[in-house]
């Protein structure tokens, strides 16, 4: 007898997965993955039953919940009609979800190029950028990610690069915004600081050689830093000044995360480029747009435009975000993430007084995270920025204890990720609270007094 026979349904799913199929940002071996059978709302269920409150809305993007049917009924209804047409024609759907996004976006940016998903719009923005400015440099921040294709990964200072760094494509430069919870030079100097930085970089560079600044409209997975009140304004400042283009980074950040369809609104902005996706279809297929002003788009009404993808505009993809911005706005989504922010905010704010580790909360809407600290006075984080894995010992309990308690959420270094589903509920709150107060009692154990 064959071994797999003997094997349950979810042993033989995970087997085959493991056996015939790579983990992204993973060793090969060793992986332990949640067989997911089917989601609903907040909640993901494995083939044994088991239920899981998902707490970072997948990777940040299904931000309507799982298992919305009537994204479904709109997909089956643009299958039937035709899947697939080049972009060189048109379709209802993606002139309709065009002509959404221009309503929903900051004044001026109302022109899109569907791609695929989030790199592909950060790297159709850095091209555009180059050949509307004539300029070769990008200005991108150490701590940001913006995908992992060649431009995107070069234009982020992730560390999840630094395997392929050699290899990365030229004319990305990096600068450092001081962080926050760790500045210790008072907050009146913060944003000086910031700035001050951010224009020496660009004096050194030269800014006739800088073709765009681009910068995420709100911190994501890197921890959710927060930029110092007003960054934003003058980096739009200094763009102006230097014939440089702003592009912001939305792909985590829009379509309702942070309160607002779009993270800059928070900081009163306007970008001349926003490459977002993830919840433009909350994940339900695969898209990425690149939404850029009217300026941009007109310079290239009697000039190609070189940018493409076979699936530029897929229709099905386009039916499926179209019906999704309805649900937003049927379902209040982003009216809730606002209302529930400031819940999760106050009910953290009491997690905070029980439990040493918790060093810092950064929140905006539902795009939060919690720091664990070894010592609240040093701030020494319970795993360092890049932790290798002996370092992230404990860690690696805490994120263990809350899969074991029944959720599901993105734990990274010294960061719990907390960004449910813009759907969730007061009680769906607090019980996924319950679940991390318990785990974090692990790291509590860990925090050095005196
Ligand atoms: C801010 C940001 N930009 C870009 C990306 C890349 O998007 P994708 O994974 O869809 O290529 C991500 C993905 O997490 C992201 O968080």
């Amino acid at each position: 007898m064959s071994e797999t026979k003997t094997l349950s349904e979810t042993q033989e799913i995970i087997q085959d997965n493991q056996d015939y199929t790579l983990f992204s940002w993973s060793k090969q071996k060793g992986t332990n993955p949640i067989a997911v059978k089917y989601g609903e709302g907040v909640y993901l269920y494995d083939y044994d039953g088991k239920r899981y409150i998902d707490f970072s809305s997948g990777l940040m993007n299904v931000n309507i919940g799982h298992g919305n049917q009537r994204v479904t009924e709109a997909v089956v209804k643009q299958m039937q009609e035709v899947s697939y047409v080049t972009p060189s024609c048109v379709t209802k759907a993606r002139g309709e979800l065009g002509k959404k996004l221009a309503s929903i976006t900051p004044k001026g940016l109302n022109r899109t190029l569907f791609t695929i998903g989030g790199a592909e719009a950060i790297d159709n923005a850095v091209k555009l950028a180059r050949m509307y400015t004539g300029r070769h440099k990008i200005l991108a921040r150490y701590q940001a990610y913006h995908g992992a294709t060649y431009g995107a990964m070069s234009a982020g200072g992730d560390p999840r690069k630094l395997q392929a760094d050699s290899q990365q494509a030229p004319n990305f430069v990096h600068f450092d915004i001081p962080y926050k919870y760790r500045w210790e030079y008072g907050e009146e100097n913060l944003l000086k600081d910031a700035v001050g930085n951010l224009e020496r970089v660009v004096a050194f560079e030269g800014p006739q050689n800088i073709a765009a600044i681009i910068l995420e409209g709100e911190s994501g997975s890197s921890g959710c830093l927060k930029y110092p009140v007003g960054y934003l304004k003058k980096v739009r400042d200094i763009c102006d000044r230097h014939g440089i283009l702003f592009i912001a980074d939305e792909v985590m950040s829009g379509f309702g995360r942070t309160g607002k369809w779009f993270a800059v609104e928070n900081h009163d902005v306007i970008p001349d480029m926003i490459a977002t996706a993830k919840g433009i279809t909350s994940g339900y297929l695969p898209l990425g747009a690149l939404i850029v002003s009217e300026r941009i788009a007109s310079a290239y009404d009697d000039k190609v435009l070189f940018l493409g993808l076979t699936y530029s505009a897929h229709p099905v993809c386009c039916a499926a975000a179209l019906e999704m911005l309805k649900n937003y706005e049927d379902e209040n989504l982003i009216e809730n993430a606002v209302v529930m922010g400031k819940y999760m905010d106050k009910q953290v704010a009491i997690l905070k007084k029980k439990h040493p580790s918790i060093g810092d909360w950064r929140n905006t809407g539902l795009l939060g995270c919690l720091e664990l600290v070894k010592n609240r006075e040093t701030k020494e984080p319970m795993a360092p920025f890049n932790a290798k894995p002996d370092e992230m010992v404990v860690m690696n309990k805490v994120a263990a204890r809350l899969r074991e308690l029944g959720m599901y959420t993105f734990v990274r270094w010294s960061f719990i990720f907390i960004a449910p589903p813009l759907c969730i509920t007061k009680e769906q709150i607090d019980e996924g609270l319950a679940m991390i107060s318990d785990a974090v009692g692990i790291a509590d154990k860990e925090v050095e007094h005196g």
